[in-house]
């Protein structure tokens, strides 16, 4: 693999903003991993509203966590980034707590995230201060109405683009809230997140409910630090979680795990890769994150768990070492149930699925078409490119497995999975498989084509 330019330097001559990957003869190694993003974001977000120190070990240093650590900073907090190492950092935040934010003098830029955004909205909704929330372009098209309406139903005065569905949003906040029930029209960890963060600010019971359980790290940080959070699972699956407000949010010394989203790339590249062993350590295995691990080993993937005790300060994340080795894959028939588990992970898994032999359902893939961007029409575009078989039926993507993939041009539309699946497909295919505007990946994963490098050691 040579030729990464850097975004900056090749944005002159977007020919040559593009990362060259060629096949590689055997995949070892260790690769380096972020800290989760999702932890990431809610621990420095609950750090805001504790007064007090916290301190946070091991959080995802990509680009989107740093927009959520601008946005803490803007509201009144002390954020020191008191070590770096590989992708992740350390940071201690000092707040002044809840019931003394600061109205931020300007935009809040939420740069590329969803996650920032839709949570600090949330939070915001409990606060009397006046702020405004904006991104990038891409973040400028994505759904914010679904956060909007329960926030407006709690008492936030909530304006913005588009019949404030689209950013920027105005958010004024009040000091007490009303209390609500809520019921996603998807299931969303974003918008469960948000409403959990106003109900902290509101007077009494609030419920949400999800047709299926998303990823539940509010929950399990809301409870470190002192919010008692109930949850109640039905038997059609469906799950509810209340708090009651007003509620205080204690300081909590975080310690974060690796990203299985993250981790994802390399339990597919080396699945796929018919010389590879990697070893990918400390990931969270939280049962609402781990569906790429089970899917992987359904469709035959030889993957190893060892489990690890948890470090001090977790908020009871389970932790593992995971080994993969080269392996033989099926395909896979997903529910949409599966498929919202491993939301973040479809795009590596269609690649893994155009490994397979036979053919992949992946239903009721819908949502993917509000990420960072259209990601249905990017994975189909992407391996198509490469000589994979994706047909998409409404929302539905199914791909034709067994065909050898060959380098080709693929369009990351500047979407960090899209980017890193493209360049795992080319550890793969037969000659080169140029990765174009691959510099997104920062946004999850800094480092990511340096481990790249040097796993093909
Ligand atoms: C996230 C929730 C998911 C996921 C995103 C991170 C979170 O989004 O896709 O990458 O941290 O809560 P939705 O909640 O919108 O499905």
């Amino acid at each position: 693999m040579a030729l990464w330019t850097s975004p900056a330097a090749s944005r002159a001559d977007p020919v040559d903003d593009a990362l060259v990957v060629r096949p590689a003869a055997r995949l070892r190694g260790s690769p380096a991993l972020p800290g989760d993003k999702s932890i990431s974001h809610r621990a420095l977000l609950l750090a805001l509203l504790a007064e007090g120190e916290s301190r946070i070990t091991g959080a995802g240093d990509g680009e989107d966590v740093r927009s959520t650590a601008g946005v803490v900073a803007a509201l009144g907090a002390l954020v020191g980034r008191v070590a770096e190492r590989e992708g992740r950092v350390d940071y201690v935040v000092v707040s002044p707590g809840a019931s003394a934010l600061v109205e931020p003098e300007g935009t809040l830029d939420c740069g590329n995230s969803g996650t920032t955004t839709r949570l600090v909205a949330g939070l915001l909704a409990g606060q009397p201060l006046f702020a405004v929330l904006d991104g990038d372009a891409s973040l400028r098209r994505r759904p914010m109405g679904r956060v909007v309406e329960p926030l407006r139903a709690m008492g936030a005065a909530i304006s913005g683009r588009s019949g404030a569905t689209l950013l920027p949003l105005a958010v004024a906040g009040r000091a007490h809230l009303e209390a609500i029930a809520w019921q996603t029209p998807v299931p969303s960890a974003q918008v469960k997140s948000a409403i959990l963060l106003a109900a902290l600010a509101a007077g009494g019971g609030t419920r949400v409910t999800e047709a299926v359980a998303t990823r539940d790290h509010t929950e399990r940080m809301l409870r470190a630090r002192g919010v008692a959070v109930l949850e109640e699972t039905e038997p059609d699956g469906r799950h509810t979680v209340a708090l009651v407000g007003p509620a205080r949010v204690g300081a909590f010394d975080e310690a974060v795990p690796a990203d299985p989203s993250a981790a994802a790339f390399w339990l597919v590249a080396a699945t796929i890769h018919p010389d590879a062993e990697l070893r990918l350590a400390g990931v969270s295995t939280n049962p609402t994150r781990r569906a790429i691990i089970d899917i992987l080993r359904r469709m035959g993937a030889d993957i190893e768990e060892h489990d690890r005790p948890a470090p001090g300060g977790a908020d009871g994340e389970p932790l593992a070492d995971l080994v993969v080795r080269s392996g033989s894959l099926r395909g896979v028939d997903l529910s949409p149930a599966e498929t919202a588990a491993a939301i973040d992970e479809i795009p590596v898994l269609a690649l893994a699925a155009a490994a397979a032999s036979g053919t992949t359902r992946i239903r009721g893939a819908g949502e993917l078409r509000h990420k960072e961007s259209d990601r249905i029409a990017g994975i189909a575009d992407g391996l198509g490119a490469l000589g994979a078989r994706v047909r998409v039926l409404g929302d539905d993507i199914e791909i034709e497995g067994g065909r050898r993939l060959r380098g080709a041009v693929t369009e990351t539309l500047d979407d960090h999975r899209l980017a890193m699946t493209f360049a795992v497909a080319g550890l793969i295919a037969e000659g080169e498989t140029i990765v174009r505007r691959p510099g997104s990946a920062a946004i999850s994963y800094p480092g990511f084509f340096r481990e790249l490098e040097g796993v093909r050691a």
